[in-house]
């Protein structure tokens, strides 16, 4: 069997050539925007609750970091962790900066969370974190009577503490579940009743797993959470994360040949919007054994050879699967027509530019591709021929890239591919598992 995929640590690049087969069951990793929640869930809990499925990846692991910094006690045994929340009234001061790693979620929910404790803390990550605009989440936090400092408009993020905050009804000028839920999570300190009004859905786990109320109002969603809401100890199992298999459902639909299969994956509807974006391309994926796994939708996945045509994505559709734009634009280089992706001018402030990032990188692979302001258009199909691609350190660039090496003749390499752990830390060992 020639090989297709391989990872060299020592240059950090990835090489990937076409396949003939794409098959088998890649193991797909736990979901990190669930996992983030749920250790931060469990921290404010009363009560020790049990994380089953807790992914190692990056960003889970920084806010683990971040929670032990604030005295959460918190024991892994290897199959679990076990997190002793003593409620928001057991945090203690850090006794340094709050190292948020690559971990936008984490961040933005923890300057919620901060918002309105005694103690005064100082939040940074790395150069991409603190590159990315945090006026959102310092706005409306202000609004609630919180003393937030940025250092021009990005993090580190200095919170003063002892704060009394009171809550606030406020409508997201930008759809983004990181902004929802930071205010949320303040609101459950703040005076009141807090109301985030969504005109264009993002995704929900807050709301599920802190059980809130939410009304649907002339196509707004309004999500209320009350001061003191209790948070009891719980189980949380994390589902798989469906942004980790979007990879392999591109990757099945555009093989030669083979079939994949992957178990237990998240679908929540808010979240999941790309499967039927690809369904509506011409992506034979099969859905079965749906059920429900730790409060969130899950099902298995077969996902088959596929001829795909052209598609235009925009306006609700892209806060539902803004994270799979990536992988949907290579999708877009081998269907037949175009492709058109408009309304995600957020892209720009992802972990990088991924408008930018797709764009060049599809370029150099010799797709056709045009750039928006808010989005990207790619006509298809197109023969890509491989070529030294970046990035960005970009976990889903990254993996996106090494999708689209699947489809090219000759070698693609992916320079800095490591930055994949962030949300899937055996990405590229799962894809040589499957590409042959
Ligand atoms: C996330 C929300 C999205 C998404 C990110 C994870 C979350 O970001 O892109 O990967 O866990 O709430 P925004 O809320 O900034 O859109």
């Amino acid at each position: 069997m020639s090989v297709s995929v391989s990872y060299d640590a020592a240059s950090d690049r990835a090489v990937v050539t076409r396949p003939e087969r794409v098959e088998g069951s890649p193991e797909v990793p736990p979901d990190k925007s669930i996992a983030v929640r749920s250790a931060l869930f469990a921290a404010m809990g009363n009560g020790t609750s049990r994380l089953i499925n807790y992914p190692g990846s990056a960003d889970p692991q920084s806010t683990l970091s971040c929670l032990r910094q604030l005295g959460v006690d918190i024991e892994d045994d290897g199959d679990e962790l076990l997190v002793h929340g003593r409620g928001l009234e057991g945090f203690r001061a850090p006794d340094r900066a709050l190292d948020c790693g690559n971990s936008g979620t984490a961040m933005r929910l923890l300057c919620g969370l901060l918002a309105g404790r005694p103690f005064g803390s100082l939040l940074q990550g790395d150069a991409s974190l603190n590159s990315r605009p945090m006026e959102r989440i310092a706005l409306p936090l202000r609004e609630m009577g919180a003393r937030v400092h940025l250092t021009s408009g990005h993090p580190p993020i200095r919170i003063d503490g002892g704060s009394e905050l009171h809550g606030i009804m406020y409508r997201l000028p930008v759809p983004s579940a990181q902004v929802k839920s930071c205010i949320l999570l303040a609101g459950l300190q703040a005076e009141g009743r807090t109301t985030v009004v969504e005109t264009s859905p993002s995704r929900d786990h807050t709301e599920r797993m802190l059980g809130l109320a939410t009304i649907e109002k002339d196509s707004e969603r309004h999500v209320l959470v009350e001061q003191g809401m209790e948070i009891p100890a719980r189980t949380w199992t994390v589902p798989c994360d469906f942004s980790a298999a979007s990879f392999f459902m591109v990757a099945g639909a555009l093989a030669r040949s083979g079939l994949l299969r992957m178990e237990r994956v998240g679908l929540n509807p808010s979240r999941s919007a790309l499967l039927g974006v690809l369904q509506a391309m011409g992506a034979q994926i099969e859905v079965s054994n749906e059920t429900s796994h730790g409060g969130e939708p899950v099902g298995d996945l077969l996902v088959r050879p596929s001829e795909l045509s052209g598609v235009r994505v925009d306006g609700r559709l892209i806060p539902i699967l803004i994270d799979e734009i990536p992988v949907l634009a290579v999708a877009a280089a081998q269907a037949e027509g175009r492709t058109e992706i408009r309304d995600a001018r957020e892209l720009r402030v992802k972990e990088t530019d991924r408008i930018r990032a797709m764009v060049d990188n599809l370029r150099l692979l010799g797709a056709r591709v045009e750039e928006f302001d808010d989005g990207l258009a790619v006509e298809g199909p197109v023969s890509l021929r491989g070529a030294e691609v970046r990035s960005y350190d970009d976990h889903r660039i990254a993996m996106a890239m090494g999708v689209a090496g699947l489809s090219a003749d000759e070698e693609t390499v992916i320079e800095g591919a490591s930055c994949a752990a962030v949300s899937f830390p055996r990405f590229w060992e799962t894809l040589a598992d499957v590409a042959s």
